[in-house]
């Protein structure tokens, strides 16, 4: 995974800093929401920032 890879321009959000956010024990979209700031700008990268968020959870379950 490129961790430097930004999944939200607005708010300078990254994959590492979702991952970190997953890992720190985020276990929603709407915890990651809270601990990153992630889609709370325009709103467009929301679609995206979810389905990575699942797809973390899911590896962390695993
Ligand atoms: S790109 Fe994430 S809120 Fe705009």
């Amino acid at each position: 995974m490129n961790r430097k890879k930004i999944i939200c321009s607005c708010r300078n959000v990254t994959k590492g800093d979702i991952a970190d956010a997953v890992k720190d024990g985020a276990d929603s979209f709407k915890e990651v929401k809270k601990q990153t700031k992630v889609g709370k700008g325009c709103g467009k990268c929301k679609k995206k920032a979810k389905k990575l968020t699942k797809k973390l959870l899911k590896e962390r379950v695993e």
